[in-house]
């Protein structure tokens, strides 16, 4: 009974504390860097950092890239919210190991003895959630690594708060929210969450898809979020950005694909 009131409250919490980053695709503080063909399908913040490279609104973002304008700063506050909430969270319960790859974890609030976890193959979230996971220092994965969900696990309730720097290996899929205290490096993979940098930057080094939760589209005047994709795709994408091209509709269809990743 403990453990399901505790879980109602993160469930409260996070969800309150994540509205506001879920439209995102990226946050960082300092620089975004982006190589290969990447996508982003999702709007991007960069603050107090400006230097942006790699990532076009309107070409490899479907979704607003913000700069140091009120937007973007508004999103680091909300992220370093998000991030001290969910870290301060009573875990429940404790794991011992340092590799996640195997496990089938039910919701909770993971903490570890030990500060550094890596994911060297596949994790199982089984159940709605939230899980929450509470990482001291670094997360690093394999290549090939997959979070896969399971009996309705949504990557909008799985969250990985971790103190310094998260590492994704190459052809990885990651359901979840990245919260990372410093800086978060993709080596080419699909991430159905958002990559939140709250203190340096985020860095893509070979082609990867980045999807938000709700992404934000627009209707004439009205803003749709996710997951009503397929409204999305017979109108216009982003604030002020009026290119609907082949490369939209086939990350669209990406789109719903990869948020609907289950086994
Ligand atoms: C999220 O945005 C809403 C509406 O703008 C605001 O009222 C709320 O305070 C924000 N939440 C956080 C955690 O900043
Ligand atoms: C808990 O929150 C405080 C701010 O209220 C923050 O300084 C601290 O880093 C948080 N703890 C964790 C483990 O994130
Ligand atoms: C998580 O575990 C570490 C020790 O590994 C401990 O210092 C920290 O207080 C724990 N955090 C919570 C929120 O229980
Ligand atoms: C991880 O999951 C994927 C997709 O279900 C599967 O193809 C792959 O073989 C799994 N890898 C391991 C190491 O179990
Ligand atoms: C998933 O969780 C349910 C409920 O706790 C449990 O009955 C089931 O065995 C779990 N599935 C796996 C594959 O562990």
């Amino acid at each position: 009974m403990q453990v399901f009131i505790c879980l109602l409250l993160v469930s409260f919490i996070s969800a309150q504390y994540s509205a506001n980053l879920t439209n995102y695709a990226i946050i960082a503080a300092t620089t975004v860097a982006s190589a290969g063909s990447t996508y982003v399908i999702g709007d991007v913040a960069i603050s107090p950092g400006t230097s942006n490279t790699g990532l076009v609104q309107g070409w490899n973002v479907i979704g607003s890239i913000r700069i140091t304008d009120p937007a973007a700063i508004q999103a680091q506050q909300d992220l370093n919210i998000a991030f001290n909430v969910l870290g301060n969270l009573t875990a429940s319960p404790t794991l011992t190991g340092t590799d996640l790859a195997t496990l089938i974890l039910n919701p909770g609030v993971y903490n570890f003895t030990t500060s550094a976890i890596t994911l060297t193959g596949n994790l199982t979230l089984n159940g709605t959630g939230p899980f929450v996971f509470q990482i001291s220092t670094t997360f690093i994965t394999s290549n090939n690594c997959h979070i896969i969900l399971l009996n309705g696990a949504t990557a909008s309730h799985i969250y990985f708060q971790v103190g310094s720097s998260i590492t994704i290996g190459t052809g990885c899929i990651i359901n979840g929210l990245l919260l990372a205290g410093t800086s978060i490096t993709v080596n080419g993979a699909t991430v159905n969450g958002g990559l939140y940098a709250k203190d340096a930057a985020v860095t893509i080094t070979q082609s990867s898809i980045i999807l938000a939760v709700t992404p934000y589209c627009y209707i004439g005047p009205t803003v749709v979020t996710a997951p009503d994709y397929t409204t999305c795709s017979t109108v216009h994408h982003s604030a002020g950005s009026h290119r609907v091209n082949i490369i939209h509709f086939v990350l669209l269809a990406l789109a719903i694909a990869f948020s609907t990743i289950t086994v």
